[in-house]
């Protein structure tokens, strides 16, 4: 890892761990702003996952020699192994893989056993994070009105291969502490090529409110992804992205 950091101008060196739909977003938008792409590991040269006899085999010292920052975007079964691996290398990452925060307490034992810093999310887009905070408003108003039942529903592409979305059980766990005794219940859709959207919505006999955000392609996320990666340089811990935005200066 890169420790010479005195000179501000210059570009982030940047080591990408999942080269998919989400690595390929960043790559495009990262020197736009203000990164170089250094290191592209995916899985034929990462060979991660458990199981494997060499998980996260291309993080190796050598091949992080210039990096100052890594973000990941892979699949569930590889990120403990990459997050470890990154860790023992003494470089601070970004998280964007779901359908893992099961194992979050494990993360937090090696990120600060290695004192690193590491900012995770189901989602990076900046937009999301603010829905967060309109879904627990409104969940607050509902709550008190029992003739509003509150549901969420969600809908990706056919290749996601975590359901619920791990955004949807974010906005769920946002609003269910105001519905006691009430159970939100859940429901995903698969099909073609849905970026994705998420709706919470609250019905009654007369009527249905429902707040909806749609993603309309993957950039939101990316900026997202490199904003924290800004963010994290020089720091130790382990961060939800909406603490990040609650910290950072704005975008
Ligand atoms: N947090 C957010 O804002 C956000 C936004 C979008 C997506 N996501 C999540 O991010 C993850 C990736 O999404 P995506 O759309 O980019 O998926 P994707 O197109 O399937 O890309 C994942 C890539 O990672 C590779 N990979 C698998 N294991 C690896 C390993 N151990 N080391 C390096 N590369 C590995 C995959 O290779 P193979 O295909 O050959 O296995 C694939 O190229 C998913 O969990 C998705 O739900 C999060």
């Amino acid at each position: 890892m890169r420790d010479n950091l005195a000179d501000h101008n210059r570009p982030l060196n940047l080591a990408l761990l999942g080269y998919g739909k989400m690595g390929r977003t960043i790559a495009q938008l990262a020197p736009q702003r203000g990164f170089e792409i250094r290191l592209v590991l995916d899985v034929d040269v990462n060979a991660g996952g458990a199981g494997s006899l060499t998980p996260a085999a291309g993080i190796t010292p050598a091949n992080f020699k210039d990096i100052d920052v890594c973000i990941e975007f892979t699949e569930p079964k590889a990120v403990l192994d990459n997050i470890r691996r990154v860790a023992e290398i003494g470089c601070n990452l970004v998280v964007g893989t779901t359908g893992w925060h099961n194992q979050i307490e494990e993360a937090r034992k090696i990120v600060e056993a290695r004192g690193i810093g590491m900012v995770y999310a189901a989602n990076f887009s900046i937009g999301i994070q603010l829905f967060y905070r309109l879904a627990r408003a409104a969940a607050e108003a509902f709550a008190a009105f029992p003739i509003y039942e509150p549901y969420l529903t969600e809908a990706h592409h056919k290749f996601k291969k975590d359901a619920p979305s791990g955004t949807a059980l974010e906005i769920k766990r946002q609003v269910q502490p105001a519905f006691k005794g009430r159970e939100v219940p859940v429901a995903s859709v698969r099909a073609g090529f849905i970026p994705g959207w998420h709706e919470l919505g609250f019905d009654s006999e007369a009527d249905t409110v429902i707040l909806r955000h749609t993603a309309r392609s993957r950039q939101g996320f990316a900026e997202g992804a490199l904003y924290a990666a800004r963010w994290v340089m020089g720091k130790k811990g382990l961060f939800d992205f909406a603490d990040v935005l609650e910290k950072g200066t704005g975008c």
